[in-house]
């Protein structure tokens, strides 16, 4: 089955079910600072999930563009990706287990026409503070019964403890952090068969086969979350005040699975990425492993890479901009490995324009000036890791042992990224003297894993207090620079911690510093005139029309949240003009309620974030 067929299929069969469509959020949330990318579809429903009223209703679907760096160690085995979209519904506080599992089962069955005896499904086995879901077992007998299929406990139905049946953005219960919702969940599971022999090399092949071993016969093609629980500060689990529901199910697995071909990169979403790569390199995928992973990697990464810079990023050396550029180096090395005698840049543009045609229509108009234009960022960071990457080489060839000061030295002066040195010197069979890397690698990922507890901690997601200020000092900063410097200005990205917030703004120079104390003052007076912040919802149109404020590179549902700072009382907000309010954003939240309450603003950095765009840093003390 085609994948765009899938896609419409599962948006279609739950518009059936009263469900909204709501589009794709960016991969790059703006407003979320809790997190460096999308990585399910849930992400940028948390408020909603957490008892905010969502504007469309109560029953949603999409399909969202989503990256998980943390698997980017996986890609090269059939199913691995960091780029993928999930296909997602929701219920916030409406229907259950009763509902969703059959739901998913006629979806999978009826809609994919899976056949019924290849679905297996997995559900929590219960703790000492979650019991086990036996609703779900119940559910799942009775639909495989109707199935003609007599599914029996630990043949078609399996328990699995938290490790494997719980979700939640940070994993099991105890991973997290104070505020996070979660719950166990119920996957589904397609099954390849064992005529593949995966089995026969998994180091489980001595007992009984079962959906969660990793050998590739199972596939997990499906996973209802039932999300009902918040993390406490002291560490317990409470009820939410709403049962929901979070689905999501990969479409390429899906595509996987309609095909009975347990490769995603055999399906349309990869297959003429792969093409490319045959052609430049005069090798077949398939043939020999080390090869076929090669094209793996660099037609995962640099997928994910096009939707990166189509959403305005640039390589750079810094949160997203570093994950782009490594992905970007990443696939240059394997290119280079798989061989061939082209112009690795000219083939990154193929590869770039075949994803645009992949997803022409859904998420890029692959014709258009724009993405056309945008192919550059992309060339142009292979044209630089090229001139370096022969150098970087030899310098690595000289050594016999890879230290960890020889590592940090090819990070500095060839950009490699710590695990390509790690990787690359494995792969030439170098000795790489493993404790002293490792100890620098562990000060690394020490570093990034407290930057990465830090912005979460820091993130809306907990709704702190200070975040929350921030947030409406970041409203006011945007309305001030428009208002005083330039009305063209658009906001390019955010990024706010408890600590600071950071803008990026479009705009051609730097600042001067008397327009950066103009700015300062008008956003001090603003908090001074303790204007009161409003949330409306109302259609898409009418805020665009009002002038409210929108994410550069964000899709919106018909009705949207809008923010509004100083709105004036006597006027009724769908059709105020800009004279009626200071600042109106397209925004989920939350706000503080007046902006009296935050204190002194005051501009602590400005410098260039990338062409034509500015980056200023900002505090309230
Ligand atoms: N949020 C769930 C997941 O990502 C559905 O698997």
């Amino acid at each position: 089955m085609r994948s765009a067929d899938i896609r419409k299929k599962f948006i279609e069969f739950y518009v059936t079910q009263g469900h909204a469509e709501i589009p794709s959020a960016p991969i790059m949330p703006m407003n979320d600072p809790s997190t460096l990318f999308t990585s399910s579809g849930m992400q940028p429903l948390v408020p909603y999930l957490l008892g905010q009223k969502h504007p469309v209703g109560n029953r949603l679907v999409n399909s969202q563009k989503s990256f998980r760096a943390q698997d980017i160690e996986e890609v090269g085995d059939n199913r691995h990706t960091t780029f993928f979209e999930m296909l997602g519904n929701w219920s916030l506080g409406d229907y259950f287990k009763k509902e969703q599992l059959p739901w998913i089962f006629t979806f999978l069955t009826g809609e994919l026409e899976l056949d019924p005896k290849r679905l297996y499904v997995s559900v929590f086995e219960g703790n000492d503070a979650v019991p086990k879901d036996t609703e779900s077992i119940h559910i799942w007998t009775t639909l495989f019964r109707e199935a003609g299929i007599e599914a029996k406990l630990g043949e078609r139905i399996f328990t699995y403890p938290a490790k494997k049946n719980w979700w939640s953005r940070s994993g099991e219960p105890e991973k997290m952090p104070p505020g996070e919702p979660g719950g166990p969940d119920s996957e589904v599971f397609f099954d390849f068969g064992m005529e593949l022999g995966l089995h026969e090399k998994s180091i489980y092949k001595d007992e009984v086969c079962h959906p969660n071993c990793d050998c590739g016969r199972f596939m997990e093609i499906a996973n209802s979350v039932f999300m009902q629980y918040q993390k406490q500060v002291d560490g317990t689990l409470k009820e939410l005040s709403q049962k929901n529901v979070d689905f999501g199910g990969g479409l390429e697995r899906m595509a996987a699975a309609t095909a009975d071909d347990p490769d995603v990169f055999n399906t349309d979403l990869f297959a003429p990425i792969i093409k490319n790569l045959e052609t430049f390199s005069g090798k077949k995928y398939g043939s020999a492993l080390q090869e076929t992973q090669a094209m793996r990697v660099i037609a995962d990464h640099l997928k994910a890479a096009t939707f990166m810079i189509n959403e305005g990023l640039f390589p750079g050396n810094k949160q997203q901009g570093y994950i782009l550029r490594r992905l970007i180096r990443r696939a240059v090395v394997k290119i280079h490995q798989l061989g061939g005698a082209g112009s690795k840049s000219e083939l990154g543009a193929k590869v770039y324009q075949a994803v645009g045609e992949i997803y022409d229509g859904v998420y890029f108009s692959s014709q258009s000036q724009e993405f056309l234009g945008l192919s550059q960022v992309l060339t142009e960071e292979i044209v630089r890791f090229e001139k370096v990457l022969k150098k970087g080489m030899a310098e690595l060839s000289k050594h016999e042992t890879i230290s960890g000061t020889i590592a940090f030295d090819l990070l500095q002066s060839f950009g490699f990224p710590w695990e390509l040195t790690y990787e690359l010197a494995l792969e030439k069979g170098q000795q790489v003297d493993r404790d002293e890397f490792q100890n620098e690698f562990r000060k690394h990922q020490a570093l990034s894993r407290s930057a990465a507890a830090g912005m979460f901690k820091g993130g809306l997601a907990d709704h702190s207090e200070a975040t929350t200020k921030l947030h409406t000092a970041h409203h006011l900063l945007l309305a001030s620079l428009q208002q005083l410097i330039d009305p063209t200005i658009k906001q390019r990205g955010s990024n706010i911690t408890a600590e600071r917030l950071r803008i990026d703004v479009s705009f051609g120079r730097k600042f001067t510093s008397e327009e950066l104390q103009k700015v300062e003052d008008m956003v001090n007076k603003k908090i001074k005139e303790n204007l009161k912040v409003t949330r409306v919802e109302m259609p898409k149109e009418v805020a665009e029309k009002i002038g409210a404020q929108m994410e550069f590179g964000t899709k919106y549902p018909d009705r949207v949240s809008v923010y509004m700072v100083g709105l004036n009382e006597s006027i009724d907000p769908t059709s105020a003009t800009s004279a009626d309010y200071f600042s109106a954003e397209f925004c989920g939240g939350p706000h503080v309620s007046f902006t009296g309450t935050l204190g002194h603003f005051t501009i602590v950095k400005e410098d260039a974030s990338s062409a034509g765009v500015r980056r200023l840093y900002a505090k309230l003390a």
